[in-house]
């Protein structure tokens, strides 16, 4: 399963169930730690970053199993407060659990998070919210030694309002005394999600989704159970792919809010679109059309991860689209594999302007990262011949039955 090979031209058409979302269940599950008891992770989706979570939790020692679909976490045995390197660099999300294990020992010590494919990505937000609370924290050759028993309620400013940092913090104050308030927080679905879940461990979390979080550190939790919110940058990929191809589609499960930035745009490239409550549907003539500038912003703006997939599918259309990236330094790497395949994408430090080509043709490419793996298979259900992607680890770190359920819905794409 070292490739993924796709022979263009088929229509995608059908419905699909779209995974729970890799960046919920990843801080999600860093917060178990915070139980000490029993948590059930809901239609856990099977990743490899779920793994390395799952790893990590191993190590700290506590006992994880899967029943059917469902993650089942025991937090009670934590016994160790360290992550070793080799775990630590596997995903960057392992930084997450510096907040967690802070709160639950009052000491964690850990190497620098590994991930640097899309350019430099610092973690100085995360470590100066936690010494906002009081933690100290020693730097010394790439681990991080962090000491704090007693973490207190503060006020923690981000100066970017940083997914990671806002996550962290907010796990870290569940295990300070006295009040938080996280100043610029982020917005993402993803933190709500984080926030419903602390809820339910019975922690004092409020604002999630605006830019004040509060915490009310010291409650005592408990275990719970919970289902993750669908993945929206993976409803993303399935609808650009529908998008691409002239398809007919409907995503279940989706919160069509998370994704109206990227349905958005595709309705302006000219797919009709309809959503219900949990229930998104596309609808392509295949013929689409160049869209205003895309500029890459925290959410509710379009989210980062979704450019590489939204350029995939305007790879073959009618006029100009100009793509600008302002959350990550390096996060074009997919668009000399596009060229490879006969795109016209012309880049320029941040930014990127695609015109459209009227076809694509499949070769060998590689998938360099997690969302510009997916957007290599967007780019191959419309090429002409056969593409083959290799490198797809990438893709397996975010996307759970990706080419099963493109299979799925008609598309000629196997693992080889
Ligand atoms: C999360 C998502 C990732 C998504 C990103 C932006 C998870 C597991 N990952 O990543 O898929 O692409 O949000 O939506 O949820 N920054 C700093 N210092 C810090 C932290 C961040 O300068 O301490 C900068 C980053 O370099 C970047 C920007 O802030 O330029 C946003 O990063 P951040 O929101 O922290 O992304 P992640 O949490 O790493």
């Amino acid at each position: 399963m070292s490739l993924i090979t796709v022979e263009g031209g088929r229509r995608l058409c059908g419905e699909i169930a779209v995974q729970s979302a890799k960046n919920s269940v990843l801080p999600i599950l860093a917060a178990t730690i915070l139980s000490g008891d029993v948590c059930v992770i809901r239609a856990c989706p099977r990743l490899r970053d779920v793994e390395t979570a799952t790893e990590i939790l191993h190590y700290l020692g506590c006992d994880v199993h899967w029943e059917a679909d469902d993650l089942v976490v025991d937090t009670a045995t934590v016994d160790r407060c360290d992550i070793p390197e080799n775990l630590m660099r596997q995903m960057r999300s392992s930084v997450i659990f510096l907040g967690a294990i802070l709160a639950r020992c009052g000491r964690a010590d850990m190497s620098y998070p590994g991930g640097c494919e899309l350019g430099p990505r610092p973690i100085d937000l995360h470590l100066a919210a936690l010494r906002t609370l009081g933690a100290e924290i020693e730097e010394c050759g790439g681990c991080l030694y962090c000491q704090g028993t007693h973490l207190r309620g503060r006020e923690i400013v981000l100066s970017i309002p940083s997914v990671g940092a806002t996550e962290n913090a907010i796990l870290a104050a569940c295990g300070a005394e006295g009040t938080t308030t996280i100043t610029n927080a982020a917005r993402e679905p993803e933190i709500c999600d984080l926030q419903d879940f602390l809820r339910k461990m019975g922690a004092r979390v409020n604002g999630a989704g605006s830019s004040t979080v509060t915490v009310e550190g010291g409650a005592r939790m408990h275990g719970c159970e919970h289902r993750c919110i669908a993945d929206r940058i993976a409803a993303s990929t399935y609808l650009a792919a529908a998008a691409a191809t002239g398809g007919e589609i409907c995503l279940r499960e989706v919160n069509y809010r998370h994704v109206s930035t990227v349905t958005t745009a595709l309705a302006q490239a000219g797919c009709r679109l309809r959503s219900e409550e949990r229930m998104i549907c596309l609808s392509s003539s295949g013929a689409l059309r160049g869209i205003s500038p895309v500029r890459t912003s925290p959410y509710p703006g379009f989210p980062t991860d979704a450019q590489a997939i939204l350029m995939a599918a305007l790879l073959r259309s009618h006029g100009t689209t100009v793509f600008v990236e302002n959350i990550f330094e390096n996060r074009y790497r997919h668009v000399p594999e596009f060229l490879r395949m006969g795109a016209d994408v012309r880049l320029e430090g941040r930014v990127a302007v695609l015109c459209g080509v009227e076809k694509l043709c499949g070769t060998g490419v590689r998938a360099t990262d997690l969302r510009g793996g997916a957007a290599l298979v967007i780019a191959g259900l419309q090429a002409d011949g056969i593409t083959r992607i290799g490198d797809i680890y990438h893709i397996h770190r975010g996307y759970t039955r990706l080419v099963e359920n493109l299979a799925q819905l008609g598309a000629n794409i196997r693992y080889e």
